[in-house]
């Protein structure tokens, strides 16, 4: 699907470390004016004043935490109010290792509210922007794991199935009504994520494992060639066609009047 982006400010979610701080680096330096979400004002603030002196564009700090109900209406209207954001890119999140029957339920609760509940919400106040604007652009950072129920994150990897889900439907729904959208899916890249969720980043397999501005940078490139799903690392893509063609298989046999015959349920006429 070939789609273009606008330009205009970009609101970037978790912009104080990792992926989130290169995007607002890579789109400063592409003369987006910026908006900086995430909890550490001082770390945004840092960035701000970095980024507004090596490129001269206006970056505002909103300190927000994605987990509170207030902030999150909060970041609604900013997005509702200020026409001047014609991007959002939803990148904040967090993941959550270790077996699911070790999970505690508040940490299961808090994750699905900072990488499913956050990433909808502003997704649609900024849908609901941008479509009457007829113009706009949504990134939703996502991940591998959500394609893979074998890599043992069940609750990090079903947050990102969602993620990707959310994106792909929301392009075919609101097709023709001039926002792009984008899922970017990367694998294993290096930033805080690891530690903060307990992990030994020394663990990571150097191999398998990108740095944080090669990442934006290919997702970068994935927005400007129109991509609606952007695999960094996946080196063919026709192998994610294939993927989605295989799905598309399935969907006219997906929903019927009577089971399939395998089931051996018969409904008895005239009974
Ligand atoms: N790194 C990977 O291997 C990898 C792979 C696939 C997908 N991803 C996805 O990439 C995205 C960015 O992750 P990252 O690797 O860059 O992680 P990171 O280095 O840990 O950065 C996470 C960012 O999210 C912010 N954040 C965390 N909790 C927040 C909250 N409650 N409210 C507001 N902001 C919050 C953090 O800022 P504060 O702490 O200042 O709030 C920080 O800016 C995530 O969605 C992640 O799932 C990462």
């Amino acid at each position: 699907m070939t789609q273009s982006h606008s330009q205009g400010a970009a609101l970037v979610t978790g912009a104080s470390a990792g992926i989130g701080a290169v995007y607002a680096e890579r789109l400063a330096a592409r003369g987006h004016d910026l908006v900086l979400v995430a909890r550490d004002e001082a770390r945004l603030q840092a960035a701000a004043t970095d980024l507004s002196a090596r490129y001269g564009v206006a970056v505002e700090v909103f300190r927000a935490d994605l987990t509170d109900e207030a902030d999150i209406e909060r970041l609604e209207a900013k997005l509702a109010d200020d026409p001047a954001i014609g991007l959002l890119v939803n990148n904040a999140g967090a993941a959550l290792f270790g077996g699911f029957l070790d999970n505690q339920p508040a940490q299961i609760g808090k994750l699905i509210q900072l990488n499913v509940t956050a990433v909808a919400r502003l997704a649609h106040a900024a849908a609901q922007a941008f479509t009457a604007r007829g113009r706009g652009t949504v990134v939703n950072v996502s991940s591998v794991v959500g394609l893979v129920p074998e890599y043992g994150s069940a609750v990090y990897g079903a947050t990102k199935a969602f993620v990707t889900y959310l994106t792909q439907a929301l392009a075919h729904e609101l097709a023709g009504k001039g926002v792009v959208f984008q899922a970017v899916l990367p694998g294993a890249t290096r930033t805080e994520i690891w530690e903060r969720s307990g992990r030994d980043p020394a663990d990571l397999d150097p191999s398998r494992t990108m740095d944080a501005d090669e990442l934006v940078d290919a997702a970068l490139a994935g927005l400007d060639k129109g991509e609606l799903i952007t695999i960094p690392s996946l080196p063919d893509a026709a192998e994610w066609d294939a993927y989605q063609a295989a799905r598309a298989v399935l969907i006219p046999n997906l929903s019927k009047a009577h089971p399939a015959e395998r089931y051996g349920v018969r409904k008895l006429v005239g009974a």
